[in-house]
């Protein structure tokens, strides 16, 4: 069993666009840099924005932070990313989410300009990809593709398994690995709340991508010998021997997982770290698409 390890991978990843940064700002070009707002103050929102922020100061990119009262009506939040879409300052604008109830995802989404699109959630930005044109693409599912090259695991003619079909994660991931490229071209199967049977399409799987939200959801019985696991979850479990209070669980119970696996990502320092890398890819590529 080979650990797919994104705090290594991640870490290169860094590394690479920390000095591709740096030759740009020797050139006189310019600086990154990515405006994240996050509205209300979610404790798991506010660490991922902390992340976020933190890792940009890391590759050498500037950062902004808006933070707005879970009270913001959406008329100003709309209001508030037009002046970013009109900074030429700006590269990239990330709205964290979720949003309180009252504010309209799909318009606020909407609203983001684009060419900074960094999240990849724009209908635009997902039609691109589709197509397979040159685009942003969201950032977990390019986390896990950048992992995938990384180790070189094998995906052409595969069977994927995909459980969860979010905008975020599931619905982009089936994409991606379906389509005719070198770590693509597997034939997919995207599950869901409704889905029958979903345990033995899970033995049929030659690479399962676990992205629905359920800790430990997947277990060994679930799993082929030989199979690829990719744990998107991460939920925290109340933990009296933490300092924090929680642990953090995947949606794979690891422990038993793990020994059927070719391939297996680990929670936490999986596809977390990934997620975190290739945003910086992309906003590292808005960057560029923008002095163009
Ligand atoms: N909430 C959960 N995942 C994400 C993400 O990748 N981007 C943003 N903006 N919000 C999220």
């Amino acid at each position: 069993m080979q650990l797919l390890d994104g705090k290594i991978v991640s870490a290169a990843i860094k590394e690479a666009i920390r000095q591709e940064a740096e030759i740009l700002r020797l050139q006189g070009k310019k600086t990154p840099h990515l405006a994240a707002i996050l509205v209300g103050n979610d404790g798991a929102s506010e660490t991922y924005v902390a992340a976020k922020v933190k890792d940009c100061a890391e590759v050498g990119f500037d950062s902004t932070l808006l933070r707005f009262d879970a009270a913001i009506s959406q008329k100003n939040l709309l209001d508030q990313i037009a002046l970013l879409n009109d900074n030429p300052a700006i590269d990239g604008i990330l709205v964290q989410l979720p949003l309180p109830r009252h504010i309209e995802e799909e318009a606020v989404i909407n609203s983001i300009a684009p060419e900074k699109d960094v999240d990849g959630f724009h209908p635009v930005s997902l039609g691109r990809m589709v197509n397979n044109l040159p685009t942003f693409i969201p950032a977990t599912p390019y986390g896990i593709m950048l992992m995938l090259e990384h180790y070189q695991v094998p995906t052409r003619g595969k069977h994927a398994v995909v459980i969860g079909r979010s905008h975020i994660v599931g619905t982009p991931m089936s994409i991606l690995l379906s389509r005719n490229t070198p770590y693509g071209n597997c034939t997919v199967t995207l599950c869901h709340s409704h889905t029958h049977n979903l345990k033995e399409l899970c033995l049929q799987a030659d690479i399962i991508v676990a992205a629905l939200g359920k800790a430990e959801f997947v277990t060994a019985d679930m799993v082929k010998s030989g199979a690829v696991v990719i744990d998107v979850g991460i939920t925290r479990v109340a933990d009296d021997s933490k300092k924090s209070g929680f642990r953090l669980v995947g949606d794979v119970k690891f422990d038993e997982v793990a020994p059927r696996c070719s391939f297996i990502t680990p929670v936490p320092g999986g596809v977390g770290p990934m997620t975190r890398a290739a945003l910086l890819k992309n906003t590292f590529h808005a960057a560029i698409a923008r002095l163009e």
